[in-house]
């Protein structure tokens, strides 16, 4: 085995597509790699200094999409753009913004998945940034990525995932087996 030492390399990484209002109002997004379920209704997410820490800043609630295939290139622009420094940050994305029922966040509909979430606490607050804990208000599927058993369809979503060591991005592809199930084959 070679050491690596220590590395941000947890894998594998979601590609968060943060949503929230800039203080004129207009929808901002941010990509965000290092966030996960923090309990049964609650999300992490490890946040920076940035417009939209700025806006959690002033409003605690936000919208959480699913990076996939096709938002890739817009959904790397945002995580290397910040609306401090380009106004027409979302316009250039050409996604479409509606405003969350449940949140005071935008939605996008341009992605098949979306939490909206509103912070419980931040924890280990700095200058340079703080994390977050979040309650999942509500999550939103967009019915062409339903299954036929009504639950939301990940393969027909084709979600990316981020990779760390060579800052790749992957796709979720096929399923390969059935969690909680497939192990009771080795139970004597
Ligand atoms: C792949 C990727 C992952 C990122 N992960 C995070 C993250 O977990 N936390 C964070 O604060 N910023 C992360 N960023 C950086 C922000 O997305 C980036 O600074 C963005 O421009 C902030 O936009 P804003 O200033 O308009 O809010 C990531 C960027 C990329 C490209």
């Amino acid at each position: 085995m070679k050491s690596f030492g220590q590395k941000p390399w947890v894998l594998p990484q979601p590609v968060l597509i943060i949503g929230t209002y800039n203080s004129d109002g207009t929808p901002n997004a941010m990509n965000a790699a290092w966030g996960g379920q923090w309990d049964a209704k609650e999300i992490m997410i490890c946040m920076g200094s940035h417009a939209t820490t700025e806006n959690l800043a002033r409003c605690n609630e936000f919208t959480v999409a699913f990076a996939t295939k096709e938002t890739m290139v817009a959904s790397d622009f945002v995580g290397i753009v910040s609306a401090k420094n380009d106004p027409d940050k979302i316009q250039k994305t050409g996604w479409t913004a509606v405003k969350s029922e449940n949140v005071n966040a935008p939605v996008f509909t341009d992605f098949p998945m979306t939490l909206e979430c509103r912070i419980l606490r931040k924890i280990d607050e700095t200058e340079a940034g703080y994390n977050i804990i979040a309650e999942i208000i509500n999550i939103l599927v967009d019915e062409n990525y339903l299954a036929e058993d009504g639950k939301p369809d990940i393969e027909k979503m084709q979600l990316i995932t981020y990779e760390p060591v060579r800052h790749g991005y992957h796709i979720i592809d096929k399923r390969v087996g059935n969690a909680f199930s497939d192990g009771k084959n080795l139970k004597g």
